[in-house]
């Protein structure tokens, strides 16, 4: 009801599922430890965006857009999901890069490109240039006659972020009917919309639960993620129509400390956590986003942060293509030669 009036076009297979992580909670000494698995929300790969594009190319569609247009880097997740979005939905799609073309195509890159999106690198430059590129292209393709949609960096405005409210009202039916008291929720921050929608909702509800929120990207560092995060959520309560019963501020907690020389720069802790979630419960994640958010949780356990009598939930927000990016990383210990 809450969302009702928000124009959405159906992408993902929901409500993603919820379960109990019974042998990695016994690897990490916790046994309540949960994941929801927004890896499975079913559009190319899964991951959090297929969500945010539910109600962005719902706006695009509503108002009659035929080409959309994104930014990011070369192995973005937001562009991989725009682009199969946009294949499923019949409609032209432009991909931005701050990057310069590699030889060859792989991971997400790849998949953009079998997606049929139209890709632009425009070579290591600043985010405010590649952003004047976006909108240079828009421009060019409006006169040319056709009715561009312009997706900001990682879909994280207001509208977008919408889905994450949707997202964790799914959530908190689904604990509801299976009655399992979730007091804690870990999840990764990039361009900060996911973890916006999260805290709006735990704003509006008079939290229910401590919100860990792992940034995988450290621009402006921390006073200024943590305002980004909540300039989202009250632009979004605000169009919801909703007061808060706490402020956004007192409803999640922001770290920096794991996500170590830079995004994208994978992290000692983040693939020993990708390899104990791999082997203990068949779940991969990827080195740029959740590897860093699960070693934040199994850190913040070991630390009691988390407490082993609170049961606590890891929401998983995609990103398995970030392996294929750097296999190196995970390659077989081989025995020397002779
Ligand atoms: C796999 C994955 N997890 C988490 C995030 C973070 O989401 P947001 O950009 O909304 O903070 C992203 C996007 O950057 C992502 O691709």
């Amino acid at each position: 009801m809450l969302l009702a009036r928000f124009p959405r076009v159906s992408l993902c297979e929901l409500p993603t599922p919820v379960h109990l992580m019974p042998r990695f909670g016994a690897a990490v000494g916790h046994d309540k430890l949960y994941i929801k698995r927004d890896d499975l929300t079913g559009l190319a790969t899964g991951g959090n965006k297929a969500r945010k594009l539910e109600f962005l190319l719902g706006e695009a569609l509503e108002q009659g857009a035929d080409v959309i247009l994104t930014e990011s880097f070369a192995q973005s997740n937001h562009c991989r999901q725009t682009a199969a979005a946009c294949a499923r939905l019949g409609l032209d799609c432009v991909l931005v890069f701050a990057s310069v073309e590699p030889e060859m195509y792989q991971a997400n890159l790849l998949l953009d490109h079998l997606a049929g999106a139209r890709l632009v690198f425009a070579g290591e430059i600043s985010l405010k240039e590649r952003n004047r590129i976006l909108n240079q292209e828009a421009k060019q393709l409006e006169q040319a006659g056709r009715r561009p949609y312009v997706i900001p960096f990682g879909g994280s405005v207001p509208r977008g972020a919408l889905a994450y409210v949707d997202a964790t009202l799914e959530l908190m039916r689904q604990c509801d009917e299976r009655r399992i008291d979730v007091r804690h929720i870990v999840i990764c921050k990039g361009t900060g919309g996911t973890a916006a929608g999260v805290a709006a909702t735990s704003a509006m509800l008079g939290k229910l639960f401590e919100l860990h929120v792992v940034a995988v990207e450290g621009e402006g560092g921390l006073d200024h993620m943590r305002a980004e995060i909540i300039d989202i959520a009250d632009e979004l309560l605000r169009i919801l129509g909703r007061r808060p019963l706490v402020p956004v501020a007192d409803t999640f907690t922001l770290y920096d400390n794991y996500l170590g020389a830079g995004y994208s720069i994978p992290t000692q802790e983040g693939i020993a956590a990708i390899r104990t979630l791999a082997s203990t419960e068949g779940i991969f994640l990827g080195p740029v986003h959740a590897g860093k958010g699960v070693a934040g949780l199994s850190d913040l356990v070991r630390r009691g942060s988390i407490p082993p009598s609170e049961a606590a939930l890891f929401w998983h927000t995609g990103g398995v293509t970030e392996l294929f990016v750097r296999p190196e990383l995970f390659q077989p210990e081989r025995r020397g030669q002779g």
